[in-house]
C-alpha cells in the first residue's frame, strides 16, 4: 500500500518542472494520467534523442509510473473527455504558458463547478506582477531567482548551475504544496489552487544569499575568500566561487591525479570543532596553539593560505583516500563525483536512488529513482508510457466509456492513433 493510493492526477504537464512533480506523486502511489497532444506528445519525447525513433532519456527519466492518454483539448469531443477527467480526478497539475488552460476553457471557476474538490496546481515562471505573462525555462529562473548572480567566481560572469533548481526544484516545491492541499481537503472538503513560481522556488533555495545581502550593510562578509584577499565588497552579494556559504570555511582542493582527471578534487571543510585534527593530519601541529590560527576569527584573513597548505596534503592522496582518512576523524569532506562514477556506484543502486529500467523502444537505461524513502510507501520505478499507450484503458476503466463511446471518440479525432508497446 502506498501513501497516495487511490488519488488520481490529471497530469497536464510537459518538459521538466511539471513532470518532475507528477513523477513524485506517481512514486507515492497516485494514478497519474498524463494527457498529451495526439501524434505529438510532450515535446521532450523527441528532444535530445539518442536512440532513433525511441522516446528520449529526457522524457523517460521524468515520466516513470505514469499512464499516457492522448487527447486534443481543442476538439469538441476532446473537451468533453477532458471535463470528465476533471470530474473524476483529485489533482490537476499543469505547467503551460500563462493563460493556456483558460484558453482551453478550463478556468479555475469552471474547474470548481465541475469538481469542487479539485486541487489545481500550476508551475509558472513568475508569480503575479510585471513578468507573470512570460514564458520561462530553467536558466531564466536561475537568473531571475538570484542564483546566477551569486554563482561562479568573483572575476568571472554570472553562472548557471547544473542542478536544475528552476525546473526540478520548482516541481518539488509544487509537490509539497499539493500534498498540503490534499491534507487540508480531508477536513475542508474543498480543493484549492496551488501555484509554484520558478523565480520564487529558486529564490527560496538561494535564501542564504539574501541573508548575505543584508549582512553587507553591517560590514564585509568575513567568511568569503574575497575578505582574506583584501578585495572590497560592492553593493550586492558577490559570487563566492567554491566558498562554503555557511559558517564553516570550505573549499574545493586538488587531489592526486588532478592533472589528467577533471574530477580529481575534494571538498574540504575546516569545521571549527575538528581544527586540531586537521592540523595534525596535514602536519601543522603548531597551528593548534598559534594565536594566528587557533581560533576561527583569527583564521578568516588567511583562509587562502590555509587551504593552500591543506591542498599540498590532499594532492598526495586520491579523493577517496582523503575521504577514508578524514571520515574517521569527523572532518567533513566530499569527493567530487563524476556522473560516470555515480552511474557505476553500486551502493546507489542498492538503495534505489539509481535504478536500471527496461524500455520496449530503447532497451535498458539508468534513471534516478525516488529521492525520498518512506518506510511504509515503497516506490517501485516503472518505465514511462509510450504516447497514448493507455488510451483505451483510461477511457474505459477510469471514465467508464463503453466500446461504442470509445469508437465515437476515436472517430472524432480527439485521441489520435495509439502506440502499442512491442513487449
Ligand atoms: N491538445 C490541444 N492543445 C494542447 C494540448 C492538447 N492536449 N496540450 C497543449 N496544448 C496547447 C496549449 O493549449 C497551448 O496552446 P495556446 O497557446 O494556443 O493556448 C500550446 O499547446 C502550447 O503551450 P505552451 O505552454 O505555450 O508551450 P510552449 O512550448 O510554447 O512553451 C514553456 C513552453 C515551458 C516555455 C511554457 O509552457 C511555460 O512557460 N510554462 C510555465 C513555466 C514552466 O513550467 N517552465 C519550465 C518548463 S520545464
Amino acid at each position: 500500500m502506498q501513501a497516495l493510493k487511490g488519488i488520481k492526477v490529471l497530469d497536464f504537464t510537459h518538459v521538466q518542472s511539471g513532470p518532475t512533480c507528477t513523477q513524485l506523486l506517481a512514486w507515492l502511489g497516485a494514478d497519474v494520467i498524463k494527457v498529451e497532444r495526439p501524434g505529438v506528445g510532450d515535446a521532450t519525447r523527441g528532444q535530445l534523442r539518442d536512440v532513433p525513433n525511441a522516446d528520449s532519456l529526457y522524457f523517460t527519466m521524468l515520466n516513470h509510473n505514469k499512464r499516457s492518454l492522448t487527447l486534443d483539448s481543442k476538439n469538441a469531443k476532446g473537451k468533453e473527455v477532458l471535463e470528465k477527467l476533471v470530474k473524476s480526478c483529485d489533482i490537476l497539475v499543469e505547467n503551460f504558458a500563462p493563460g493556456a488552460l483558460d484558453r482551453m476553457g478550463l478556468t479555475w471557476e469552471r474547474i470548481q463547478e465541475l469538481n469542487p474538490r479539485m486541487i489545481y496546481a500550476s508551475v509558472k515562471g513568475f508569480g503575479p506582477g510585471p513578468y507573470e505573462e512570460c514564458k520561462v525555462y530553467e536558466n531564466v529562473a536561475q537568473c531571475a531567482g538570484g542564483s546566477a548572480s551569486t554563482t561562479g567566481f568573483l572575476d568571472g560572469p554570472p553562472t548557471v548551475t547544473g542542478a536544475q533548481i528552476g525546473d526540478s526544484g520548482t516541481g518539488l516545491h509544487l509537490a509539497f504544496g499539493i500534498l498540503a492541499a490534499l491534507y487540508q481537503r480531508t477536513h475542508s472538503g474543498k480543493g484549492q489552487r496551488v501555484l509554484a513560481a520558478m523565480q520564487d522556488g529558486v529564490l527560496n533555495l538561494c535564501r542564504v544569499k539574501l541573508r548575505d545581502q543584508q549582512r553587507l550593510a553591517h560590514g564585509p562578509l568575513r567568511e568569503y575568500s574575497q575578505f582574506g584577499q583584501g578585495i572590497p565588497f560592492g553593493e550586492a552579494t558577490p559570487r563566492a566561487g567554491n566558498d562554503s556559504g555557511g559558517g564553516q570555511p570550505g573549499k574545493i582542493l586538488k587531489c592526486k591525479g588532478w592533472e589528467t582527471d577533471p574530477n580529481a578534487y575534494t571538498y574540504f571543510i575546516t569545521q571549527a570543532a575538528v581544527w586540531e585534527k586537521v592540523c595534525d593530519l596535514i602536519g601543522e601541529p603548531d597551528w593548534k596553539t598559534d594565536p594566528g590560527y587557533a581560533t576561527p576569527p583569527a583564521r578568516l584573513d588567511k583562509l587562502d593560505a590555509i587551504f593552500d597548505r591543506i591542498e599540498q596534503w590532499t594532492m598526495t592522496k586520491t579523493k577517496f583516500e582523503v575521504m577514508n582518512l578524514c571520515n574517521p576523524l569527523d572532518i567533513p569532506v566530499g569527493p567530487i563525483l563524476s556522473m560516470k562514477e555515480i552511474a557505476e556506484d553500486m551502493s546507489l543502486r542498492e538503495t534505489g536512488t539509481v535504478v536500471e529500467v527496461d524500455h520496449p523502444e530503447r532497451g535498458k537505461y539508468l534513471t534516478v529513482g525516488m529521492p525520498v524513502k518512506l518506510s511504509d510507501s515503497p516506490a517501485e520505478v516503472k518505465r514511462s508510457p509510450l504516447l497514448g499507450e493507455h488510451n483505451e484503458e483510461i477511457l474505459a476503466e477510469v471514465l467508464g466509456y463503453s466500446a461504442e463511446d470509445i469508437e465515437a471518440i476515436r472517430a472524432s479525432g480527439a485521441i489520435g492513433a495509439m502506440k502499442q508497446a512491442a513487449e
